[in-house]
């Protein structure tokens, strides 16, 4: 069933209750599975597996850690840029991303330093919820691409990941992103409507860095080892195209690029 449109059968009601506020699965076609034999992180996307309802109920996930509460919420704001910057975006999708990446600014520190916080919780639940009815249309990016090959590898929980390529990653796209990265500047409070959109998008970027350090989160990956990195490009690049409505279109070789980025210098 790996791939797209591959689950040929209805299913039972289904009702999800997120534990974290972050995958946004609760809203989405998509399921992550990891092969146990090749370690390969793969999704099955499928209209079936959209839940039916979705209980968002802050009191499951007042007991997260600071850590998780950070990496999960990161993926949120990670489905709802991929989501807005992306090619195939709808007044809808760019409404939801534009909410879900307000509130995560607005909540996410909050949530991370006081997790009894039932209001910063609540308003997390709602901006993954958000962010996934985002990405499960307007799908995601090379920041997931890469997370995936690397949580497939290696393990790195994929929220973890997702934070610390998300930066590099739209460093990286350059002047195609800078105009949604600037919309998204604003909606976060990190620029205003006087500020210039290319000093907008710069702000953003440096807003996720500086957020991402707050959680302790780096950027690089002391698991990556650099003999497997043309493998785990030519896996990023085969699932990104053509499935993702990626900004730039980069070939495996690009992506190694990427990868070289992300090794730790001292572990490697
Ligand atoms: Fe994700």
């Amino acid at each position: 069933m790996k791939g797209i449109l591959r689950v040929h059968c209805r299913l039972p009601l289904l009702m999800a209750v997120p534990t974290t506020a972050g995958t946004g699965s609760e809203t989405t076609l998509a399921a992550v599975i990891t092969d146990a034999e090749t370690r390969h992180k793969y999704a099955i996307n499928d209209f079936p597996l959209i839940p039916r309802y979705a209980v968002l109920d802050p009191a499951v996930t007042l007991s997260l850690p600071p850590a998780l509460t950070a990496s999960t919420g990161m993926d949120a704001l990670t489905h709802a840029v991929e989501a807005y910057v992306g090619r195939s975006t709808t007044k809808d999708t760019r409404a939801d991303a534009l909410e879900a990446v307000r509130l995560i600014f607005e909540n996410l520190d909050t949530a991370y330093r006081d997790g009894l916080n039932e209001q910063a919780r609540r308003n997390m639940l709602v901006a993954s919820f958000k962010a996934g009815c985002a990405f499960t249309k307007s799908y995601v990016g090379y920041v997931h691409a890469v997370a995936h090959s690397l949580g497939g590898a290696y393990n790195v929980p994929h929220g973890y990941a997702n934070a610390v390529i998300l930066p590099l990653m739209l460093r990286r796209y350059g002047k195609a992103v800078e105009k949604p990265l600037a919309d998204l500047a604003r909606a976060a409070g990190v620029a205003t409507q006087r500020d210039g959109d290319e000093f907008a998008a710069r702000a953003f970027v440096d807003a996720i860095d500086a957020m991402k350090h707050r959680f302790a989160i780096g950027d690089t990956f002391p698991e990556l080892r650099r003999e497997d990195i043309p493998k785990l490009a030519r896996i990023a690049a085969a699932e990104a195209n053509p499935l993702y409505p990626v900004p730039v279109l980069m070939s495996a070789d690009e992506l190694e690029a990427i990868y070289e980025q992300l090794l730790d210098l001292r572990a490697a």
